[in-house]
């Protein structure tokens, strides 16, 4: 292969470089391309569009293949722990004994919110969504650690530790908010998802036992959300940190992208389909019968992605890890039977062959929430603590990289060419 590509736009010729990543995946440098020739490209949804080099997470939707820093997800997911893997997101390699106790301890020692910002979740409605309490208070942290240099590694640090350890906190006082019930106090001598069982559920009154296998099918779901390279919510927080916004209000941004029922919202729409599916008898040919039909807005959630087209490597470990535990909590949920039927029913239809459409990430996750006892409504809010170190590590390779610039996009004007103003009283 040559190390150019030509294009010819009206006659203009203009020889592009093209860039080839370590994992020989080809891109067509086009930062010369409007210059040479006065043309931008068009790329709806980005599609096409690189926006980045990024040495965090590789993914291969043709093969469905999904590794972080180079370590499959599949060994991650078995072998390692949500901190571990979070270590490894930001900071490039896997922790030594002592850096991980050390990243642990800082993670726990910064999981206290300011006392004053419990007034915040006060101001909140009883019904407010957590994702949109969650989004609001992590920009909030950033008017309490103003003064923080995140020019300079350990300015940076303290940032990522704050959010790595208030982020539980935070939802946990959510969710307590929408029960009525006092907030509970983060404990440092528990593990990062011990903890957060604690928070959500001890009352004041009454300890809150976690068993540890329920401890590690969190800590699993944890680790296959951690980094899923340029996603939407991942590329907002880079867009919004390239205007060097703190790291505190990009995050803030980005879940406010993985609200959306095309995004991580798509884990609560997809219990609430399968309730629907239930609660008019089971009939999931009627279900894959509407996704089909061009008439009617519906799509099968949980199913289909921009990228895999393939099975998505995390909802294969996600689906083993749902039958696992709802062994291990002796469950029967007839939601996961109707899960299992939607999925055969959809794989083994042309519409959905032809497009290559598979079970997603969200399908399964849901199911494992629910088993866990994680109300429906909170389903994305712990999409957003998993992604949380993917977020902070690209924010950080983009925010230290000699190639950031703001980002700006084009456009292609479509709108009204010049005409004259006609003064109010003559229209
Ligand atoms: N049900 C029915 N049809 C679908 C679905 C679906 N879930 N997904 C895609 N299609 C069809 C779509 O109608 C289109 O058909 P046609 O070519 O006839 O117009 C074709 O498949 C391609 O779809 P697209 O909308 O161009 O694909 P996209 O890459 O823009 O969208 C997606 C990707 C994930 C937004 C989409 O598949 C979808 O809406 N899925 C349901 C929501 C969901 O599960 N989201 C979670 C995504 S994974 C985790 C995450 O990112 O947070």
């Amino acid at each position: 292969m040559t190390d150019k590509a030509k294009l010819d736009v009206g006659g203009k010729t203009v020889e592009l470089p093209l860039v080839v990543g370590s994992e020989k995946e080809v891109g067509i440098d086009i930062s010369a391309l409007r210059q040479a020739t006065g043309a931008i490209t068009l790329d709806y949804g980005y599609g096409n569009t690189g926006s980045c080099e990024s040495a965090i997470t590789f993914l291969d939707g043709e093969e469905g293949i999904l590794r972080y820093r180079g370590y499959p997800i599949e060994d991650l997911a078995e072998k390692s722990s949500f901190l571990e893997v979070s270590y490894l997101l930001i900071y490039g390699e896997l922790p030594t004994p002592q850096q991980m106790k050390d990243f642990n301890r800082n993670i726990a020692r910064h999981s206290l919110l300011h006392e004053d910002m419990k007034n915040i979740f006060q101001a909140f409605p009883p019904d407010a969504h957590p994702m949109a309490i969650l989004g609001s208070v992590v920009c909030a942290l950033s008017t309490y650690y103003q003064h923080g240099d995140e020019t300079h590694e350990e300015g940076l640090n303290q940032s990522i530790y704050r959010l790595m350890g208030k982020l539980p906190t935070i939802a946990s006082f959510a969710y307590k908010k929408s029960i009525g019930q006092p907030y509970i106090y983060p404990r440092t001598d528990l593990d990062y998802c011990t903890n957060f069982f604690h928070q959500m559920f001890a009352v004041p009154t009454e300890p809150y036992p976690v068993h540890p296998d329920i401890a590690r099918a969190l800590d699993v779901l944890l680790i296959l959300h951690a980094d899923h390279e340029q996603n939407c919510s991942t590329s907002t927080v880079r867009l919004v940190g390239s205007s060097q916004a703190n790291l505190f209000a990009s995050i803030s941004a980005g879940i406010s992208a993985l609200w959306g029922p095309l995004h991580g919202g798509a884990n609560q729409a997809v219990l609430e389909m399968l309730e629907a599916i239930k609660a008019g008898g089971g009939d999931v040919k009627k279900y894959v019968a509407m996704a089909k039909d061009k008439n009617s807005s519906f799509r099968l959630m949980g199913f289909g992605h921009r990228v895999y087209k393939n099975f998505d490597p995390r909802a294969k470990i996600i689906k083993a890890h749902a039958d696992r535990v709802l062994s291990l909590l002796g469950m029967d949920d007839p939601l996961i039977h109707i899960a299992h039927e939607l999925e055969e029913a959809a794989l083994k239809d042309d519409y959905f062959i032809q497009r290559k459409l598979y079970p997603n990430v969200d399908f399964y996750s849901g199911i494992i929430y629910r088993a866990l006892g994680i109300p429906q409504n909170m389903f994305t809010v712990m999409f957003a603590i998993g992604r949380l170190p993917g977020w902070i590590a690209h924010w950080k390779e983009m925010n230290r990289s000699d190639k950031n610039r703001i980002g700006r996009p084009r456009q292609i004007y479509t709108g009204s060419t010049k005409r004259e103003y006609n003064p109010i009283h003559k229209r």
